[in-house]
């Protein structure tokens, strides 16, 4: 078992755990137990969910996709927890991927002003990032995470078993964030995953990247400086999953968004050519096929992120492995590179 403290609270990893309860009771002794899930996960899951815990478990569950992270659902969530009697002391668990993870959070960070919130993620993504953090969120007219608050769960209880039913695409999609998490910080991350295809299936590989968010989380909880530079990939990888209407997922998103990131670093002689080849090469290992879209499909959702301002925009590049920095691109820049590569 692999354990990581995150400011007041403890993330648990481990291939299985097989009973809840021990770590829930760290919490409290409520025996109800409120479960947000997706359909996917509660039809492989439901029983397995059952056999670890015997409190009573109230279930509600959404339909897969991020479609579902939307104020409806939120607001359906928290109608649920009304209609149930939801009192303090029960616990609130997201029981899924970062879609689950991000609502969940944010339905718990609002209800009472906030009540006990646990993780157990079943994707990737959601085992090395969302639910690592704090940052919960809904998204509002296709634009992502634009309503969201910071929150920090209770416990995060993580299993590698679970992504054994992962589908591929899903997998690759949370190897996007691993691979970020390497790029940004820990090169051992990305020789691991080179040497080995099915690496995230290591409680420990997990750890490392739950630890490297764990130093930025924990010295820019607000997502006010250091933090940024976890958003490498994810600027212009929210614009095109966006644009795409979430038919193109986060994950991969967030590795088109990193070439383009690397790309730019490298317009600005910051990013070493080695870097982006390095990229390249590992996505190909890992049989990534880049999905087809122009910067003009997107280009719109990029001038509506928080992070462009009248001119441009801020984004996170890479000088070298583990040599993050952040720069500004006008707009006009942006434009001349997208026609020099299109
Ligand atoms: N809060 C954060 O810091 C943070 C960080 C990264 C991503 N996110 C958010 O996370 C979301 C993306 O995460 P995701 O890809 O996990 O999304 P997701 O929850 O939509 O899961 C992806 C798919 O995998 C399925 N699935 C999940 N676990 C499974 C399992 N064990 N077996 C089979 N299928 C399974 C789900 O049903 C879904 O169809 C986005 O909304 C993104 O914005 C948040």
């Amino acid at each position: 078992m692999e354990k990581v403290k995150i400011s007041q609270y403890n993330v648990y990893i481990d291939e299985v755990i097989q009973d809840y309860d021990f770590y829930f009771d760290s919490i409290n002794q409520s025996n109800r137990l409120f479960v947000i899930t997706d359909e996917t996960v509660f039809n492989l899951y439901q029983s397995t969910f059952l056999s670890k815990t015997k409190r009573e478990v109230f279930w509600f569950i959404l339909e897969p996709g991020d479609k579902s992270k939307n104020v409806d659902n939120l607001l359906k969530i928290s109608r649920f927890l009304f209609d149930k009697d939801f009192k303090r002391n029960d616990i609130i668990t997201s029981f899924g991927g970062g879609m689950v993870n991000d609502i969940t959070g944010m339905a718990a960070s609002l209800y009472y002003r906030g009540v006990n919130l646990i993780h157990i993620p079943t994707s990737l993504i959601g085992q090395v990032d969302s639910s690592i953090g704090g940052k919960t969120g809904v998204n509002f007219d296709y634009c992502k995470n634009v309503l969201g608050t910071f929150y920090d769960p209770r416990l995060v209880l993580i299993e590698t078993n679970y992504l054994k039913t992962l589908p591929k695409r899903e997998i690759t999609n949370g190897l996007g964030e691993l691979i970020k998490a390497g790029f940004i910080g820990d090169e051992k991350i990305i020789k691991t995953i080179e040497k080995t295809k099915d690496a995230y299936l290591n409680p420990k590989l997990i750890k490392r990247a739950i630890e490297l968010k764990k130093n930025f989380v924990e010295s820019d909880y607000y997502d006010r400086g250091a933090r940024h530079v976890l958003n490498l990939g994810h600027t212009f990888g929210h614009a095109i999953e966006s644009a795409s209407n979430f038919n193109i997922s986060h994950g991969e998103a967030v590795i088109m968004g990193m070439i383009k990131a690397l790309e730019i670093g490298e317009s600005f002689g910051l990013t070493k050519p080695s870097t982006l080849k390095r990229l390249k090469d590992l996505l190909v290992e890992i049989d990534f096929e880049l999905p087809n879209v122009e910067y003009k499909d997107y280009q719109n959702f990029l001038q509506k992120d928080k992070k462009s301002f009248e001119e441009g925009i801020k984004l996170t590049v890479l000088e070298d492995i583990g040599e993050p920095a952040i720069v500004e691109i006008s707009w006009e820049k942006l434009n001349e590179l997208a026609h020099k590569k299109e």
